[in-house]
Parts: C-alpha cells; sequence; structure tokens
C-alpha cells in the first residue's frame, strides 16, 4: 500500500505562514491605498484600536467565499471581506467583526454572514458584548439570494442577543439597503463623519422613484442621522474618534444582563455640595437654565457621556457615573422648546429608559418639563403613541429609579417623567419645584374663566394677576405634592449628588420582577 508522507513541521509552518500572509494582504496594496485616501483606516488597523494592543484573536480566518462567481474552482478571497474574533477592551472580553472594505467592497456572501452569526452566537452563549465594524457594499450581487439569507440570519441573532449582551455598531462606510437593519437592532450606533452613510434604497432609487436630486450624504450621512432621524446615537469625526467612542461606551456597560455593570473607583466625593446649584434656576419660571450643567455639576467628575445629542435636544440621556457606579440620565432640557416633550424626545428618551433596564443601569430623572407639546403636527403625526412608549418604558423599568424634580412637572409630564405612582423608587424635590396639573396662567385662564369675563374691562388683567398669584402660592411650590407624599423629601440642590448616591445605595439590593408573561405589548 502506498503511504502518503506527512507534512512536518517545516513544510507545515510554511503552508501557515503563506495562508496568513495571503489573508493580511486584504484586497491587494492598491485598495488599501484607497481605503487610506477616503479617510478610512483597514479592517486590521481598525482592530488595532478598538481593542487592547495585542488581543485581537482571529476566528475562521480561513473561511472562504464560495460559489459559481469564484471561477471554475469556486473558491474565493481567504476571510470573505470581514475579520471576525474577540480581544478585550479595558481587559473586559468583546467580540468584534470587522468589514473589509478593499476584499469585494465588504460585501456580505454566505461565508461572511456565517462567520458573524459565528460571533453572535458566541456572544450570546458566553454573555459578552458584540462590536461590528461595517464598511460593506452589501449583499454581494454574485451571491445572489444566499447573502440575502445570511442577513436574515443575522438580523435574527441580533434580535435574540439584544436585552441580553449589548451590541454596538459602527457605521465606517457604505451601510445600504436591508443591511442597515442589522445596525439598527443593535443599541448603539456610531457614525463617521464624511464617510459613512445609511439608508434604504440609495440616490439612484430616490431620483427614480421620487424624482428627487439629492446626494448619500444628504441622503444619510452621518449628521443626518445623528440630527433629524435619531438613527446615529453619535457622530465621530473620523475612524479613531469613532473607535474611541466604543471603548468610552462600553466602559458603562456590563458585559451582559446578569452582571451590574463595572464600578470605577470615583476620583470625586460623594457628598460634595456644590453651592452653585442653589442660584441655577432663575426667578422667572419662564426663563431657560441649562440642564446639561446640572447633569455635569451632580455627577462623578462632571463626566456625561449624551447619546443621542444632537437629536430631540429637548431631553438628555447618556450615560455617567455616581459614586463609581454606573447610571443612565434622562433629563428634560429647558433650553430647548422649554423642555416639552414631543414625540421625537418621548421616543429618544423611551429607548434609552428601556436599554438602562435591559443592562441594570439604574435611572437617574432631571425633571423641569411643562407638558406635552401641543399641536396639530404633534398630535396628527402620533404624539399619543410616541408618549405612551415612554410611559410603558418607565413603568415597566425594574431598575432602581430616581427622579429630582428642579421647577415644573406639569400636567401628564409628570406622570409620565418616572413618578413615584409608575413604581418610581424615590422622587426629590428642589424648593422652587411645582407639581401640578397645569401653570398657573393656564390654570386660571379655566377655572376662573367666568370670573374673568364677568369682571369689568379695566379691571380684568388686575384680577388676573390677582388670581394667578393665589395659585401660585397654593400650588407653585413642592409642599402640597408632599403633603400628599407624592414626593419624598424636598432638598437643597447643593445637596443633590448627595442624596441621590444614597438613595442609590439604599436600592443596591433591589430586586423587582415583572410577572411573568410571553412579552408586554409596548405601544410601537
Ligand atoms: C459585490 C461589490 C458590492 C456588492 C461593491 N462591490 N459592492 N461586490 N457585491 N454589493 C465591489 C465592487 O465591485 C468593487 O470591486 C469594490 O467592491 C469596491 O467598489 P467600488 O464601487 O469601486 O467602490 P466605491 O466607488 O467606493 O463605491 C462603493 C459603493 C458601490 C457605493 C458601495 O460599490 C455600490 O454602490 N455598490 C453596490 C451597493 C448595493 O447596491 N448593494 C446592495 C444593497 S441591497 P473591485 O473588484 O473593482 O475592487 C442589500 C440588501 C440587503 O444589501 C438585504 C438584507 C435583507
Amino acid at each position: 500500500m502506498e503511504t502518503v508522507a506527512t507534512e512536518g513541521p517545516q513544510e507545515w509552518r510554511a503552508r501557515l505562514e503563506a495562508l496568513r500572509g495571503e489573508a493580511r494582504q486584504a484586497g491587494g496594496a492598491a485598495r488599501i491605498e484607497a481605503q487610506h485616501a477616503k479617510g478610512k483606516l483597514t479592517a486590521r488597523e481598525r482592530l488595532e484600536l478598538l481593542l487592547d494592543p495585542g488581543s485581537f484573536v482571529e476566528i475562521g480566518q480561513f473561511m472562504r467565499s464560495r460559489g459559481a462567481a469564484f471561477g471554475e474552482d469556486g473558491v474565493g478571497p481567504l476571510g470573505d471581506g470581514v475579520l471576525t474574533g474577540y480581544g478585550t477592551v479595558a481587559g473586559r472580553l468583546t467580540y468584534v467583526f470587522s468589514q473589509d472594505f478593499t476584499v469585494m467592497g465588504g460585501s456580505l456572501g454566505e461565508a461572511h454572514a456565517a462567520k458573524i452569526c459565528r460571533l453572535l452566537d458566541l456572544a450570546i452563549q458566553n454573555g459578552s458584548p458584540v462590536v461590528g465594524l461595517n464598511d460593506s457594499g452589501g449583499a454581494r450581487i454574485q451571491e445572489g439570494v444566499g447573502s440575502l439569507a445570511g442577513y436574515a440570519d443575522i438580523f435574527l441573532r441580533n434580535t435574540l442577543a439584544s436585552g441580553v449582551v449589548p451590541q454596538i455598531s459602527a457605521i465606517m462606510g457604505p451601510c445600504a439597503g436591508g443591511a442597515v437593519y442589522s445596525p439598527a437592532l443593535t443599541d448603539f450606533v456610531i457614525m463617521c463623519q464624511d464617510t459613512s452613510y445609511m439608508f434604504v434604497t440609495g440616490p439612484e432609487v430616490v431620483r427614480s422613484v421620487t424624482h428627487e436630486d439629492v446626494t448619500s450624504e444628504q441622503l444619510g450621512g452621518a449628521a443626518v442621522h445623528a440630527a433629524q432621524t435619531g438613527v446615529a446615537h453619535f457622530r465621530a469625526q473620523d475612524d479613531e474618534e469613532c473607535l474611541r467612542l466604543v471603548r468610552a461606551l462600553l466602559g458603562y456597560l456590563p458585559q451582559n444582563n446578569l452582571e451590574d455593570p463595572p464600578y470605577v473607583e470615583p476620583d470625586d466625593s460623594p457628598g460634595r455640595e456644590d453651592v452653585g446649584l442653589d442660584i441655577i434656576i432663575p426667578e422667572s419660571p419662564s426663563q431657560p437654565y441649562d440642564m446639561r450643567e446640572v447633569v455635569t455639576r451632580v455627577v462623578d467628575e462632571g463626566h456625561f457621556l449624551e447619546v443621542n445629542a444632537e437629536y430631540a435636544q429637548n431631553i438628555l440621556v447618556g450615560l455617567a457615573r455616581l459614586d463609581g457606579h454606573p447610571v443612565g440620565i434622562v433629563a428634560s432640557q429647558p433650553m430647548v422648546l422649554a423642555g416639552v416633550l414631543d414625540i421625537k424626545a418621548s421616543e429618544k428618551a423611551a429607548r434609552f429608559v428601556r436599554f438602562c433596564d435591559c443592562f441594570n443601569l439604574p435611572l437617574v430623572v432631571f425633571e423641569d418639563v411643562p407638558g406635552f407639546m401641543p399641536g396639530l403636527d404633534q398630535e396628527h403625526g402620533g404624539i399619543i403613541r410616541a408618549g405612551s412608549k415612554l410611559l410603558y418604558a418607565f413603568c415597566e423599568a425594574t431598575v432602581p429609579r430616581l427622579t429630582v424634580i428642579t421647577r415644573k412637572a406639569y400636567g401628564g409630564a409628570y406622570c409620565v417623567m418616572n413618578s413615584l405612582p409608575t413604581r418610581g423608587d424615590l422622587t426629590l424635590a428642589w424648593p422652587m419645584a411645582e407639581m401640578a396639573v397645569m401653570g398657573a396662567e393656564g390654570a386660571v385662564n379655566v377655572i376662573s374663566r367666568r370670573a374673568l369675563a364677568d369682571a369689568p374691562e379695566e379691571e380684568r388683567e388686575a384680577l388676573r394677576a390677582q388670581l394667578v398669584a393665589e395659585y401660585r402660592r397654593r400650588f407653585a411650590h413642592p409642599f402640597a405634592a408632599a403633603e400628599k407624599g407624592l414626593i419624598d423629601d424636598v432638598i437643597e440642590p447643593r445637596h443633590t449628588r448627595a442624596r441621590l448616591i444614597s438613595a442609590l445605595h439604599m436600592l443596591r439590593s433591589k430586586r423587582r420582577r415583572n410577572l411573568s408573561r410571553k412579552h408586554g405589548n409596548i405601544p410601537l
């Protein structure tokens, strides 16, 4: 019988080296140069910046594209246009895929999809975050329905991983067609300025169907998604900033839904008082002030990682730490539209509340809300449905939930913004807080309409002023609500940080579960 000599170390080492060399070449020097010329890093360079130095371990490096599209032997490029594997970010395990635009435009074929699916399966099974670095021409045209099915396989896993492990998508090049739905299913989307775009149908199709003439940037660039659609939670200036943001974000998140978010020794005293807060609220109730300043004065070291900062700016959401423990902040912003709740603000905050509840981030709400936005646009645009999303999100959340009412808590907005009756854990009010069905002027116009109409015209304004003053004396302070037990304490603003930290320690052992059910029916 003929025997076949097996390879010795010299041969198999040479073969391994050759294959690894082929993988490193990616799409070749010219395409790498073209990638750099666009101001983009390569898939491998991005991994080096994202992960702790030398920590990347690749999985599936030797998988190849297959099929008739790849010539007679049906064997395509090594790696199939995506790098998959794991590494560490600040020492914590992170799964990552990085699409390689230099290999067939990073397009997604069957092998490419299988590699990403394997990664998502590992992440779910082992309970660690997944970061996707997206830079792809979309479904690989030559592989037809096989690549479409590959996307569907990924969408399913993104959905199953949702609420189990954090998922972050960096958009670092094109992301078009149905491909956009994978990032959209994940927790955070970061887009790179000038080099990335996301749209369901591109400029050509738009032109032929609606006759609108638009560029990719105008249709779905980073600015559009950061400020107008809210799809992008962050807009980065370039690849480097984008990857720094991913690392910063991961620093606030637990590895999975069964863990607490990571504690970091604070460089800030839990009892620190801030006298500036005592004078931050203007004398006139209609004068704005910057709630971002309130937040940064309260949290550890003034660090507030704002999410969706350019979208629905009448509400602020983001991550911060209190005494070293990460928290999710939801804060109305009196500087924009007086901090009113409208459709976009409600949906932005609702999504963030859901995220925090998934990953055990206590919620801290700063409230100064004059109510829901009135108007035909809002009513016809579905503010009923949008507002109910926020209400549902708070009602269902089981993480510790604290509220500080800094000034107004009017109308339905009072109920919606984490109120005690919706299972908020603690509500603190500043001395100038008011909780009422509406503001004094509006209230007087309704309840004293007849008295005002009957008054002689020359006395009407004086009477109105008197009634407003009387209303304010009776209701424009927090003690009416405190008497009913609807707020737990009235505090000096300077003590806000200490009181929130004390409450969070008090609630650290909170164990609350909702009744068992298949799932609720959030008004989507
Ligand atoms: C196969 C692709 C590809 C694709 C790009 N390439 N997109 N190959 N399938 N979808 C290849 C190109 O042939 C080229 O190969 C290389 O990638 C780089 O592409 P260029 O066009 O030279 O680059 P650029 O000028 O930067 O333009 C990038 C691009 C453009 C805007 C992405 O390539 C493009 O429009 N591609 C098609 C996009 C698309 O319609 N995809 C399908 C979307 S629908 P060489 O060999 O020359 O380097 C979709 C459905 C998903 O994805 C459904 C999920 C349910």
